[in-house]
């Protein structure tokens, strides 16, 4: 800004002031406000043109059009002033302020986890639907329609039309109720993950081998502190020639040992599925009294028994392998089912006693993993 205004009689006063205000001080929104917006000190000082001759205006044009670049650097100036004293003032203790990063929850994390180590033997992640035909979930699965079996999956029966049409169930030829023949039956939310073996065996045409891990949201009609209506499980399938039990135990220890850490060990105890045969249930040893069940001569108070139990495996029903177009004289196949809510939770340093709190969406839960 000049020192002295010079401009014309009718700006000289308004360069003072603003003069003035600059010594003061003045911070620059302010200054904006005062002469810049529309009914400020410049737009004020244009109007005037009007009451000047013809003669006048263009020497008073002149010297407007210089103020009002004088003006905007001024006012722009004190915008690295009104910096540089903030600055000096800045107070380096006052504590800043936290931002909320969003982050995966747990259980998501989980499943990234165990894709990566199943990836290391081979598997490969595959998804089908959530809401299935009666047909993948049950039947293909060796359970006759109202076989008492299904009674152990508390179903959510989807409301649309049963389109089964009448044709009798033949263990020998379970395709010929194939939802592509006969439209699948009814429609329920997935109950268990095994609903994709046979969409596996049907995706590769009925030719082994077949590596998949196959990890989904599952639904039953459960709520207590170990069961939640919608959970998630993985499941892994392998069919080729010559695959046998020890194939699924050294499967089992490769994970148990990834996931729970080094000297983990799995178990499997003789069970029934109506797909597999031989079944098992699979167990984890307990990593807080090593299997032992037994913590300082008491009962280890994290199994009780010195293991966990997690899911369910075995070898290949089969009925099965047939429902997938695999000739069972020739392939032999192993599968596994668990729930990643129970896996995770059973994991050394995390004490969840209650899975609900994974849905609790609370964040103080939440946001310490
Ligand atoms: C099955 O679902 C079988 N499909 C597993 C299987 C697959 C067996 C392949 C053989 C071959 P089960 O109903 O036991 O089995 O469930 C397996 C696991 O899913 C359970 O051990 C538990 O970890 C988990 N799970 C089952 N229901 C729930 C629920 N409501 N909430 C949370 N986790 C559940």
């Amino acid at each position: 800004m000049q020192n002295s205004p010079t401009y014309h009689p009718l700006i000289d006063p308004v360069a003072q002031e603003l003069k003035s205000d600059l010594e003061r001080g003045i911070k620059q929104d302010e200054l904006t406000q005062k002469y810049l917006t529309k009914k400020g000190l410049f737009n004020h000082l244009a109007d005037q043109m009007k009451q000047l001759s013809i003669e006048e205006r263009k020497s008073f044009g002149q010297k407007l059009n210089q103020f009002k670049t004088d003006l905007e650097l001024a006012i722009q100036q004190t915008h690295t002033s009104d910096a540089k004293q903030s600055g000096s003032q800045f107070d380096y203790s006052i504590p800043g302020q936290q931002l909320n990063i969003a982050r995966l929850h747990p259980i998501t994390q989980a499943i990234e986890e165990i894709t990566q180590i199943f990836a290391q033997l081979g598997f490969v992640r595959v998804r089908y639907p959530e809401v299935d035909w009666d047909y993948y979930v049950f039947e293909s699965l060796n359970m006759p329609p109202e076989h008492p079996a299904r009674d152990e999956w508390e179903t959510f029966f989807i409301d649309t039309p049963d389109r089964s049409t009448n044709v009798a169930y033949d263990v020998n030829q379970p395709q010929r109720r194939h939802p592509s023949l006969v439209g699948g039956g009814k429609q329920v939310l997935t109950t268990h993950t095994s609903n994709g073996q046979v969409r596996e065996m049907e995706r590769v045409g009925g030719k082994p081998p077949i590596r998949m891990i196959n990890i989904a949201r599952c639904y039953r009609r459960q709520q207590d502190a170990t069961h939640t209506q919608m959970f998630h499980q993985f499941e892994g399938l392998v069919v080729d020639r010559g695959i046998n039990i020890q194939h699924l135990k050294g499967t089992l220890d490769f994970f148990a040992q990834k996931f729970y850490g080094p000297g983990i060990t799995s178990r499997i105890r003789p069970f029934h599925f109506r797909f597999t045969e031989p079944s098992f249930e699979v167990d984890f040893s307990c990593h807080i009294c090593a299997g032992t069940g037994q913590v300082n001569g008491d009962k280890c108070k994290f199994c009780k028994s010195g293991w966990h139990e997690v899911g369910g495996a075995g070898m290949v029903h089969p009925n099965v392998l047939k429902a997938g177009g695999i000739d069972p004289e020739q392939y032999t196949g192993f599968a596994f089912g668990w729930g990643v809510e129970r896996t995770y939770t059973l994991r050394p340093g995390l004490s969840i006693d209650d899975i609900r709190l994974l849905y609790s969406n609370d964040l103080r839960f939440l946001t310490q993993f």
